[in-house]
């Protein structure tokens, strides 16, 4: 897996400049919303928090920056990496086309894993923007309802993601994107509930990542299956596997609203697709039978189709309906308890599960005995699979200075009688002393920080200590650690700072560590940062696969997006042998920023 420069961009310069020419007032109630309130403070002016970094930035933010739209963003070009790794050896894929590109994120994932990309946009602002944060990818103008666009000749693959539904001829664009099709079509639209072929006629706000004119057809999901084979593509299929958000699945609010078919005039066996047929034979709208009310029968059956879970879920849905309070307890892959509330981590663990390839490396890494430190526990996710995991000889340190999610944590160490686990209140950063916590009001709960998070929900404060995580050791008397996840919503770069004794040690830990602009921006630092620090300290860095394993990544990139590892190079013999996907470097030694004498540099690291 390569890192992806498909997040937010941000750039730290010498003055401060929010730009909003390139999307009008729109675009400027979005800057207000993206950096929140009381945030522009933090981001045109980086105070110092325990961190010593000081500099300002500048950011040109459009609608496709907002919290919202990064988290779509992020979530399906996972599923774009995920889905083109398999396409490409398949197909034999060498150049893609990026339709209706906005401001060009996946054109850059499509260029990062591998092939020529260009991209083309209805808006030429949105074209200029893209040019600017992404200079190595070819972008034009284009309007996908026009004949002209085929003039762009014809593409291994063509990605269109997010503009069917915003189209007044969507049928007649599904054509032009059979003729810009060599090999294959991956397209995600939003799409109507229901299973029956029909299309809904809206009227569109007027944005930068919206309809050129003020009103659109949506489709349902047959619907546009439906118009793929009538375009002439004789091989549809859908994902296997959606991407990991509530677009994508129905919750107990809402249906699900956005889907994802691959089109091909060849049959394509990939483990990540299944074959569609044309739908056929819909309702007649006019016939004088009415239609059958669903029989008692044939709604058991129809909740009996639904796995276990999912029949579980539903049922107690029902319950939490008169009980809203009432939390839900759900069995984790990993076996531990879990009583899930109303939290975005709850709702991503009762329905698909969450960051599973993590969890598969912290599996494939940790061994009973060993001692792991959970900086930033929330609710002890990690918390509880480091426990199950180092055993009863081993231990858990865990982090966590939110006094409601510490009484969420103790609950699950309760339940799941961890007795190695040892739960501490202060935050951990550069300066010791005492500092704001800002506490998330809403579902993201996981998003409370020392600094006003990037995030649309209200906060509100409480004071908490802060130690360097130095000091916390010493009073430890300096045990082996073997292992840190630290997820702390941008004070990750203070969070190191304070642990420079530990990262000189003799036996140094493996750090799984969030790496995102998003976090970092009300920091006022950008996240590569805390990527150029550990590779100081002589840390090779490592993005995750699927399967856990480990991929070797370079630590000069300009920007990073994800959860990844930083392994120290002088252990990098021993951690070949533990199964994660790496092999043997060549040995090199280089002096750390203090001069210590290390094994091997990074980019020696061989990734799996
Ligand atoms: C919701 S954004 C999608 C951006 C990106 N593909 C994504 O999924 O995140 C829709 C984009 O389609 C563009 N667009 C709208 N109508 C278009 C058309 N007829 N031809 C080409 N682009 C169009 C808009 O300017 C906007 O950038």
């Amino acid at each position: 897996m390569s890192p992806v420069n498909d997040g937010f961009s941000v750039e730290i310069q010498d003055k401060v400049k929010v730009d909003c020419e390139a999307c009008g007032d729109a675009g400027r109630d979005v800057v207000e919303e993206s950096v929140g309130a009381g945030s522009a403070d933090s981001v045109g002016r980086a105070e110092t928090l325990a961190g010593g970094f000081e500099s300002t930035i500048s950011l040109t933010l459009t609608a496709f920056d907002t919290r919202h739209y990064q988290d779509l963003i992020r979530t399906r070009a996972a599923t774009i990496r995920r889905v083109v790794r398999a396409l490409k050896p398949a197909l034999g894929l060498h150049n893609a086309l990026d339709a209706g590109c906005g401001v060009g994120f996946f054109s850059q994932t499509l260029t990062e894993l591998g092939l020529e990309t260009r991209g083309f946009d209805g808006r030429l602002e949105n074209v200029v923007e893209a040019r600017k944060r992404f200079p190595k990818v070819a972008f034009e103008s284009g309007d996908i309802e026009s004949a002209e666009i085929t003039a762009l000749g014809a593409f291994d693959l063509v990605l269109c993601f997010g503009l069917l539904y915003h189209l007044e001829s969507p049928m007649r664009a599904i054509r032009h994107l059979r003729a810009l099709t060599g090999k294959g079509l991956v397209i995600e639209s939003m799409c109507v509930p229901g299973d029956e072929v029909r299309m809904m006629l809206r009227d569109e706000p007027f944005q930068n990542d919206q309809s050129l004119t003020d009103m659109a057809f949506y489709p349902s999901e047959s619907c546009v299956v439906k118009m793929l084979y009538r375009a002439g593509f004789h091989h549809v299929y859908r994902l296997t596997r959606l991407p990991e958000h509530d677009d994508f699945r129905a919750t107990s609010d809402h249906e699900r609203r956005r889907t994802i078919s691959f089109a091909s005039d060849r049959p394509v066996a990939v483990a990540c697709l299944e074959r569609v047929a044309e739908p056929r034979g819909g309702r007649d709208p006019w016939t004088k039978l009415g239609p059958e009310p669903e029989t008692l029968v044939a709604r058991v059956r129809r909740f009996l189709s639904k796995p276990g879970r999912m029949r579980y879920v539903a049922l107690a849905n029902r319950v939490r309906r008169v009980v809203p309070s009432m939390p839900l307890p759900l069995r984790l892959p990993f076996r531990a308890w879990w009583l899930a509330e109303h939290s975005a981590l709850d709702r991503e663990l009762i329905h698909d599960g969450f960051e599973t390839a993590e969890a598969e490396f912290v599996a494939r890494f940790l061994r009973p005995g060993m001692t792991v430190l959970d900086v930033g526990a929330h609710h002890g996710l990690y918390t509880l699979l480091a426990s199950r995991l180092v055993g009863r000889n081993g231990r858990v340190i865990a982090f966590e200075p939110s006094p409601r999610e510490r009484r969420r944590l103790e609950r699950h160490l309760w339940v799941n009688r961890c007795g190695n686990v040892d739960v501490q209140s202060c935050a951990l950063g550069e300066c010791a002393g005492e500092a704001n916590l800002y506490l998330v009001e809403g579902m993201h709960d996981w998003c409370n920080s020392l600094r006003v998070p990037h995030i649309e929900e209200r906060t509100s404060k409480v004071r908490v200590e802060v130690r360097r995580l130095d000091d916390v050791l010493e009073g430890f008397n300096w045990p082996r650690i073997d292992f840190i996840k630290v997820d702390v919503e941008g004070g990750e770069l203070s969070f190191l700072h304070g642990a420079r004794r530990m990262l000189g040690g003799e036996v140094r830990p493996a750090i799984l560590v969030e790496v995102q602009d998003i976090r970092t921006v009300p920091w006022g630092y950008s996240a590569r940062e805390i990527v150029r620090c550990l590779a100081n300290e002589g840390y090779g860095w490592f993005a995750l696969a699927d399967d856990g394993s480990l991929e070797s990544i370079s630590s000069e990139l300009s920007s990073y997006d994800g959860n990844f590892v930083a392994l120290p190079c002088e252990r990098f013999g021993e951690f070949c042998e533990m199964g994660l996907g790496l092999s043997k470097p060549p040995v090199e030694t280089f002096q750390d920023s203090r001069g210590t004498v290390r094994a091997c540099r990074e980019n020696e690291f061989v990734g799996g």
